[in-house]
């Protein structure tokens, strides 16, 4: 059993597609163990962006996550990090695979509609950013 980081980005929330994901990600078999909807503080997402800071498109990317609400769900199953991932499809969803989430929900290489950890160690790290354990369920 593994656990992951899903948000639904603002873009996707604001077009009303967050039921739309959550759907995909059951049908996918794998268990919602927490969730919330949250509009991230200018400080929160530079922090949990903090690996990105040197990139060019950090300023941008903090500015988009603040610009209206999140839907944050952990996920758990066997392998969830790498099966998400493979929901989602590639970062820019002109390049992704039919059938992800990203080639059919996506915007563009920043409004990308989701995000996912991407190995153990981001998980553990992204999933105590927003929960604590005791929010964490089967
Ligand atoms: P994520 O972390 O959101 O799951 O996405 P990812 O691993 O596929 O992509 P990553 O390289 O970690 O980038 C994080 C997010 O930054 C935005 N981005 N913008 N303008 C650009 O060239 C660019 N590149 C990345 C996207 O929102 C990406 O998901
Ligand atoms: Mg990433």
């Amino acid at each position: 059993m593994e656990r992951t980081l899903a948000i639904v980005k603002p873009d996707a929330v604001e077009r009303g597609h967050s039921g739309e994901i959550l759907k995909r990600i059951e049908a996918q078999g794998l268990k919602i163990s927490a969730l919330k909807k949250i509009h991230l503080t200018r400080a929160q997402a530079e922090r949990f962006y903090d690996v990105h800071k040197e990139r060019p498109f950090y300023q941008s990317l903090c500015e988009y996550m603040t610009s209206g609400p999140v839907v944050i769900a952990v996920l758990s199953g066997e392998q969830a990090i790498t099966r998400w991932r493979t929901l989602m499809g590639a970062t820019d969803p002109a390049k992704a695979a039919p059938g992800t989430i990203r080639k059919d929900l996506g915007v563009d290489v920043q409004s990308n509609a989701v995000h996912g950890s991407d190995a153990p160690e981001t998980a553990a790290r992204e999933i105590a950013f927003f929960f604590s354990t005791t929010e964490l369920l089967t």
